[in-house]
């Protein structure tokens, strides 16, 4: 079933530029349709890094995924834009935290989202966070990334460049740091015991996005 993409961006009314931003996030951009199908409907507790205004917990609640809900993002006032949409989403089970990743990590145990947050995070952070991220995965849990990746493509040059552009023009008050590779990515979560299967996420954009899905593998 397709999202409800206007009923999700009024709960950011009157806040017309939020309303303006998701409703053209939601209808551009794959990701949201994506990610709620990778979780199964009793799926573990969801802790989400960098959910920035929460659309996430929006599109899982509409897809029927009601699992506990966790949201950190280190923008307190896009945090604040969460709390008012959840709650006027009506939707239980959701908490948001103003958590900066680089300086502190919550504590968690399920399954974790990682959604467009890697690129603004130095290299050796992009690790750290990865690794905190990959020892909350539960047995039945699941890490969701979505990431541009460094490959010498034009997608890889024109996601770089995009990011720089949304810091630049204010978009984004963090900044563009660096671009993670596959083998990268796949080495770190092979060190925490998961197994990470890659899919292209780039829809009708000119951008090199993936969707990283990482499990720990079923014991025989
Ligand atoms: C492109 S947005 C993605 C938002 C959300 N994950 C989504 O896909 O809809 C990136 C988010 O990462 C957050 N972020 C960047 N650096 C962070 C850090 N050090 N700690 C926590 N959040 C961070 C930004 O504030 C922003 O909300």
């Amino acid at each position: 079933m397709p999202l409800p993409k206007r009923t999700i961006a009024a709960s950011f009314l009157p806040d017309r530029y939020r309303y303006y931003y998701s409703l053209s996030k939601l209808a551009m951009d794959p990701l949201y349709e994506a990610v709620p199908g990778a979780f199964d409907e009793d799926a573990e507790p969801l802790l989400d890094l960098g959910c920035g205004i929460g659309l996430l917990l929006h599109c899982l609640r509409a897809s029927g995924r009601k699992v506990p809900y966790v949201g950190v993002d280190t923008d307190a006032a896009k945090i604040a834009a969460a709390r008012v949409a959840s709650t006027r989403g009506g939707h239980d089970n959701a908490d948001f935290q103003v958590c900066d990743l680089s300086e502190q990590f919550p504590k968690h145990q399920g399954s974790v989202a990682l959604l467009d947050v890697l690129q603004y995070l130095p290299h050796q952070a992009q690790g750290t966070l990865l690794s905190q991220a990959a020892q909350c995965v539960s047995k039945r849990g699941q890490l969701v990334i979505r990431t541009g990746l460094a490959d010498g493509t034009w997608r890889s040059a024109m996601t770089r460049a995009t990011d720089r552009f949304g810091h630049l023009v204010g978009w984004m008050k963090t900044s563009f740091k660096a671009q993670p590779s596959a083998q990268e990515l796949r080495a770190t979560l092979h060190r925490h015991g998961l197994h990470a299967e890659f899919k292209p996420l780039w829809g009708r954009t000119p951008f090199n996005n993936w969707l990283v899905l990482a499990r720990r593998p079923a014991q025989g």
